[in-house]
């Protein structure tokens, strides 16, 4: 069964259309990312499959169930972080863990989620002294108290050091090797590339691309990069028109070509036949980062 399924979603605010007719399916056991610039509706898409907004228009299903009509079984079933989550300033680390356990329903071991949160020295600091990091990590284990079916953690590791981040994502696998399916919203590419088995960029309330980052870095990266600090009598006009190569740019004293398959080799073939067979070459894989701008850069042009 897929954990979530969105079809047609659509959320004004007023004036201001958050969401323009968003569809997603994430399989059960998937971790699923949600990229897209600031504005672009992630977080209006997730409150409402989580049923904390009601949208305008579109179906939500969680396991089946309808997050407006079912709330209770919703709520069982599932665990959120949401950006700019709030506790009372005056309440406790060890008090939220056990309230959220209370909540949550099932039994929890409280002392062995601050353990492995990094909490236990916090557990008696009120919510309002903890450093922003220690706030975010507080929100994501409170998210996973009751071992959720299905999370969606939003901007997760915002705010955390790196040391954090990387154990924040060591306990995302966990919880998904622990049959936890994860709807994750961020805004880093390399967090989405590392976690990620499918990731969706949505632009102005509406999904542009999904796949796997592999595959959007395949179809919309652009192929990749190498760059060479340019010698004085650099030909760009030649390089432009190497089999491979698709563009040829020059920052400061560093050019760089752009291109697919046969362009390193014939690259190199050219510098040397130049006279330039000296020239150390560094090849850059296309990223996410790339695939992102590139679906971005295409969906705000078209408007
Ligand atoms: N409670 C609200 N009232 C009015 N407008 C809102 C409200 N929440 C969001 N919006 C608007 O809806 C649009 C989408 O906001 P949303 O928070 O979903 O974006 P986002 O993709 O999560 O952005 P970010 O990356 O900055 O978190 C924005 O234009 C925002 O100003
Ligand atoms: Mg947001």
């Amino acid at each position: 069964m897929d954990a979530l399924r969105v079809e047609g979603l659509y959320k004004r605010y007023g004036a201001t259309t958050a969401v323009n007719g968003v569809d997603l399916v994430v399989p059960e056991g998937e971790i699923f990312g949600i990229l897209g610039p600031n504005g672009s509706g992630k977080t209006t898409t997730v409150e409402c499959a989580y049923g904390l907004r009601a949208a305008d228009a579109g179906r939500i299903r969680v396991f089946g169930a309808d997050p407006q009509s079912d709330p209770d079984r919703v709520g069982r079933l599932v665990g959120t972080q949401l950006q700019d989550s709030a506790l009372p300033d005056r309440i406790t680390v060890g008090e939220a863990v056990h309230l959220f356990a209370a909540v949550a329903g099932g039994p929890v071991d409280e002392a062995r989620v601050l353990v492995k949160w990094g909490l236990t020295g916090k557990r008696r600091a009120k919510f309002g002294s903890l450093s922003g990091g220690q706030r975010q990590r507080l929100f994501v284990a409170l998210a996973l108290l009751g071992r959720p079916r299905l999370v969606f953690l939003d901007e997760m590791t915002t705010g955390l050091d790196p040391g954090a981040r990387r154990e924040v994502w060591r306990l995302v696998e966990e919880i998904r090797r622990e049959g936890t399916t994860v709807v994750l919203v961020t805004h880093f590419m390399d967090e989405a590339e590392r976690l990620c088995d499918r990731v969706a960029v949505i632009v102005n309330g509406r999904v542009r691309a999904v796949g796997t980052p592999a595959g959007l870095v395949g179809q919309y990266g652009g192929g990749l990069r190498v760059r060479f600090t340019a010698p004085l009598d650099l030909d760009r006009a030649k390089l432009a028109v190497l089999p491979g190569a698709t563009s040829v740019d020059r920052h400061g004293e560093v050019c760089e070509v752009r291109g697919h398959g046969a362009l390193v080799t014939a690259l190199g073939h050219q510098l040397t036949i130049d006279g330039h067979g000296d020239v150390e070459l560094h090849v850059h894989p296309a990223s996410l980062e790339d695939a992102y701008v590139a679906i971005v850069g295409a969906a705000t042009e078209v408007r």
